[in-house]
C-alpha cells in the first residue's frame, strides 16, 4: 500500500499533537517579550507573569469546576500533583483504597510508602472491560481508611470509571476522595463540583493541548495537606516557614510560566470549540476506528467497546504478532505513531488479561481526523494480510 500519510500520530494519550496554534505562538510570544518571574519582582514584565498566572489559573477553575480559583495549583505534571496529593495527606497508619486500571505515579507513590511500613492499602481490582463497582469499593473500607484514589479513565482502554458514585461514597464515609483526570480534562465535560473530589490531578499536555511540564492540581478548599515543596513564594519573605495562604502554600519556587502561557491558550481554544464538540468528535472517531478493527479477524480489542462509556484510547492486539513489533511495523511501514506494551499502569493489564505482553494503544484528540482512522485500519489489514 502506498503511504497516503505523512504522518499519522495515534499516541495522544501520551501527549497531544498538534496543538492549537495559539499555544506555540503564546510560548514563543512570552518568551521573546516578557519571560520575566511572576509574583517576585515589582517591575511591569513580573506583573504581567502575574495576570498570565491569574488567568490561567481562573480559567482553568472556570474550565474543570473548581469553585475558586485558589483551589488550582500549578505542578509540574500529573505525577507531580498525585505525588504532592498522596504524600501530602497521608499520615503513618492510614488504609488507601485504590483501583487496578491505576497508573505508575499512583501506584509508584503507594508502593513506597507501604514498602516504608508508613501506609497500608487494598487494591480494587475491575473486570476484563474495566468496569469497576462501587460497591466493591465500600467493601474495602476500613476505620483507617484516609483515601481513595481513582482514575476517570483508563489510560489504557479508555473505559470511564463510576467517579460520581465513588465520590459520593466517599463524602458518606468521610474519606478523601483523589481523581487521577489525566486522561479526562479536556477530553470530555468534567465538573469537579459534580464529581465530590476533594483533590485531583490533571496534566497540561494531553487533552488540555498545552505544552509538557505544567500540570494541575485541584484541592478543595479546606482539604489539609502538607506542602510537598518548600521554598520562595515571593510572599511572607520574612517568615521562616511556608506562607498557608493558598496557592503559594503549594507553589514554591518558579512555576513553568511559559507552559502556563501555552495551557491557557489550550484552554481558551476548548473553550472557544466547545468540550461537547470534541466529545462527540472523539466518540464518533474511535467508533470508526473500534468498528474497522473489530471487521479484522486477526485483532482483538480490549475494554468495553463502547466509544460512549469510554475515552477515545483504545488497546488492541494481533493474532500472531508481538505488541512491541507491530509498533515497529506500523512506524517504519506505514508512518503510523502508536504505543506499545505495558503503558505505566501494569496492574490494568492483568485486569484486562494482557500483561507481560501488553497491547498496542491507539489513542485519537480533538485534531485526529476519519483521514487518520481510515488510514490505520487499511494499514493493519495489509500486515495482518502479511503476516497470516
Ligand atoms: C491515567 C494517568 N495518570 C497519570 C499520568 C501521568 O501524567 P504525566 O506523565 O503528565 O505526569 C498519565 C500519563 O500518561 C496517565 O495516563
Amino acid at each position: 500500500m502506498e503511504k497516503t500519510l505523512k504522518s499519522c500520530y495515534l499516541d495522544n494519550a501520551a501527549t497531544s499533537w498538534p496543538k492549537p496554534e495559539a499555544v506555540y505562538k503564546a510560548a514563543e510570544v512570552f518568551l521573546r517579550r516578557g519571560g520575566a518571574n511572576p509574583g517576585r519582582s515589582g517591575h511591569t514584565r513580573s506583573l504581567d507573569a502575574d495576570r498570565l498566572l491569574f488567568e490561567t489559573r481562573e480559567r482553568a477553575a472556570s474550565f474543570l469546576g473548581a469553585a475558586q480559583p485558589e483551589e488550582i495549583i500549578f505542578t509540574f505534571n500529573a505525577t507531580d500533583s498525585l505525588n504532592m496529593a498522596i504524600k501530602g495527606v497521608l499520615e503513618p497508619g492510614d488504609h488507601v483504597i485504590y483501583t487496578s486500571l491505576e497508573h505508575n505515579s499512583v501506584l509508584r507513590p503507594l508502593g513506597s510508602l507501604r514498602q516504608r511500613g508508613v501506609i497500608t492499602t487494598t487494591m480494587v481490582s475491575c473486570d476484563s472491560s474495566g468496569w469497576l463497582d462501587p460497591q466493591d469499593i465500600e467493601k474495602a473500607i476500613r476505620p483507617e481508611t484516609r483515601l481513595i484514589i481513582c482514575t476517570h479513565a483508563s489510560n489504557i482502554i479508555g473505559r470511564i470509571l463510576p467517579v460520581e458514585e465513588i465520590g459520593l461514597l466517599a463524602k458518606k464515609k468521610e474519606i478523601l476522595f483523589l481523581l487521577d483526570s489525566a486522561q479526562t480534562a479536556g477530553a470530555l465535560p468534567l465538573d469537579l463540583s459534580r464529581i465530590g473530589a476533594d483533590l485531583a490531578a490533571f496534566t497540561g499536555h494531553k487533552s488540555l493541548l498545552g505544552l509538557p511540564g505544567v500540570g494541575l492540581l485541584y484541592l478543595r478548599s479546606g482539604v489539609k495537606i502538607k506542602p510537598w515543596r518548600e521554598g520562595g513564594t515571593g510572599s511572607r519573605s520574612e517568615d521562616e516557614l511556608q506562607p498557608e495562604i493558598m496557592p503559594d502554600y503549594l507553589e514554591a519556587g518558579t512555576m513553568n510560566t511559559v507552559g502556563i502561557a501555552g495551557l491557557n491558550e489550550g484552554l481558551k481554544y476548548l473553550q472557544k470549540v466547545g468540550i461537547e464538540t470534541v466529545r462527540e468528535h472523539e466518540i464518533a472517531l474511535n467508533r470508526r476506528l473500534i468498528d474497522g478493527l473489530s471487521e479484522i479477524k486477526e485483532v482483538r480489542v480490549f475494554g468495553a467497546k463502547e466509544p460512549r462509556k469510554s475515552v477515545a484510547v483504545t488497546s488492541f492486539t494481533v493474532e500472531g504478532i508481538d505488541s512491541g513489533e507491530l509498533g515497529y511495523i506500523l512506524e517504519q511501514g506505514f508512518g503510523i505513531l502508536s504505543r506499545t506494551g505495558l503503558h505505566c499502569a501494569p496492574c490494568a493489564h492483568r485486569s484486562i488479561g494482557t500483561f507481560p505482553q501488553g497491547t498496542v494503544r491507539f489513542s485519537l484528540s480533538c485534531f485526529t481526523g476519519e483521514e487518520e482512522i481510515d488510514y490505520a485500519l487499511a494499514s493493519l489489514q495489509e500486515i495482518t494480510s502479511r503476516f497470516s
